[in-house]
């Protein structure tokens, strides 16, 4: 399935659909290039999620803990990037939250993070090329348990 995001808007707008829909323990992993959107989608997934503390790069850390708000999920942001493919790492990082109590997301997860758990949703965030807009094309792909479950933009995708 895939989704159409023409600006920046529509992908935190697309993120804040798909955080509403995350429960604790699910996992999301995101790639596409760098610049493609993955932090802003993120930013979405965290508002729709009802977190606390602003999303950013996590640049200098390798994964951030969001606190939960009134839904009572926390979100674990990580950047896979940096981990240089070694999750073992993440088990290390002494994240004062349980993966399995919290949605985690994972920047450039594709490849790295399917250890984590077999039931995952990948997002592929694509530019649409040399067409000089700022589209960007979210191809979704769910695994395992997630192939059962709505997915957001689904709708809007056919109206
Ligand atoms: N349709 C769009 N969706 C998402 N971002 C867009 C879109 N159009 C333009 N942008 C811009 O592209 C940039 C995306 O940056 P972002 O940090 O989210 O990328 P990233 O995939 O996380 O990169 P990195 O691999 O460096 O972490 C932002 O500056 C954003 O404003
Ligand atoms: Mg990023």
């Amino acid at each position: 399935m895939k989704v159409e995001l023409t600006t920046h808007q529509d992908t935190v707008r697309f993120g804040r659909t798909l955080g509403e829909l995350l429960r604790a323990g699910d996992l999301v992993l995101l790639s596409g290039p760098l610049g493609a959107g993955k932090t802003v989608l993120t930013k979405g997934v965290a508002d729709g999620l009802g977190v606390s503390g602003r999303v950013s790069s996590p640049t200098f850390v390798i994964a951030r803990v969001h606190p939960a708000g009134e839904r009572g999920v926390p979100l674990v942001h990580v950047d896979a990037y940096r981990l240089g493919g070694d999750l073992a790492q993440l088990d290390d990082l002494d994240l004062d939250t349980d993966l399995a109590d919290a949605a985690v997301v994972v920047e450039w997860g594709e490849g790295v993070a399917e250890r984590l758990s077999e039931d995952h949703l990948l997002v592929r965030l694509e530019r649409e090329s040399g067409d000089g807009t700022d589209t960007r094309i979210a191809a979704l792909e769910p695994h395992g348990a997630w192939t059962e479950r709505a997915l957001p933009g689904y709708q809007e995708d056919r109206r």
